[in-house]
C-alpha cells in the first residue's frame, strides 16, 4: 500500500507556505490505519522495546496502537498542565509557534528502552523534546518512529544517536 494515497495534502495550512500533511484521511481508513500501525510495527522491529511514548496529540494515534500492537505499554508526552501528577516541563519551538511538553516524574524507570512515536518528523522540535524528557528520567532512547518525514526540514540531525524511521517521505 502507498500510504501517500491516504495522507491528503492541504496547502498553505495553518499558514500560507506550509504543505500541511493532513492524516486524518489515513486515519478514518480503517485498512490504511492497520496497515500503516502494522509497517511501523515491522520498521521498528529489530529495535528491543520496553516502552513506547508519544506526544500529543497526533503521537497518541500513532503511538498507542502501536505499543498496543506491540504489546508494551504506552507513555504520554502531554502539553503543559496536562497530567495530573508529578511532572518534568521542557519548552521548545515548532515549525509555527513554541510550546512545553511535559511527562510524569515515575512514567519512565531508569534504564528502560523507549521508543518514541509521532506521526510527523517536521524540524525536529518535538521529538528532541521527547528524548530530552525521556532521558531525564533515565530511560534510553532506542529509537523514533514517524508516519511522515518531512525530508527538507532536516529534523533528523536533532536526533543525532537516535534511530529515525519512517515511513513515507515528503521533500516540502
Ligand atoms: C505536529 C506534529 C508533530 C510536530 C512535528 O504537532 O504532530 O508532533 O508538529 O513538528 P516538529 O518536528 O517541527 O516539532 P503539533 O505540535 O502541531 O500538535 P498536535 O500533535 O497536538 O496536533
Ligand atoms: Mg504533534
Amino acid at each position: 500500500m502507498d500510504f501517500k494515497d491516504s495522507i491528503r495534502v492541504i496547502p498553505d495550512f495553518p499558514k500560507e507556505g506550509i504543505s500541511f500533511k493532513d492524516i486524518t484521511t489515513l486515519l478514518k481508513d480503517g485498512e490504511a490505519y492497520r496497515q500503516a500501525i502494522d509497517a511501523l510495527k515491522a520498521l521498528v522491529a529489530h529495535l528491543e522495546i520496553d516502552v513506547i511514548a508519544g506526544p500529543e496529540a497526533r503521537g497518541f494515534v500513532v503511538g498507542a496502537p502501536l505499543a498496543y500492537a506491540m504489546g508494551v505499554g504506552f507513555v504520554p508526552i502531554r502539553k503543559s498542565g496536562k497530567l495530573p501528577y508529578e511532572t518534568i516541563e521542557v519548552g521548545y519551538d515548532l515549525e509555527y509557534g513554541k510550546d512545553t511538553l511535559a511527562v510524569h516524574t515515575d512514567a519512565i524507570k531508569p534504564g528502560q528502552k523507549v521508543l518514541i512515536a509521532d506521526d510527523l518528523l517536521a524540524t525536529g522540535g518535538t521529538i528532541a523534546t521527547s528524548v530530552n524528557l525521556v532521558e531525564q528520567l533515565g530511560g534510553k532512547v532506542v529509537g523514533a518512529a514517524f508516519l511522515i518525514e518531512l525530508v527538507e526540514l532536516a529534523g533528523r540531525n536533532k536526533l543525532s544517536g537516535v534511530e529515525v524511521l519512517s515511513l513515507v517521505n515528503y521533500e516540502d
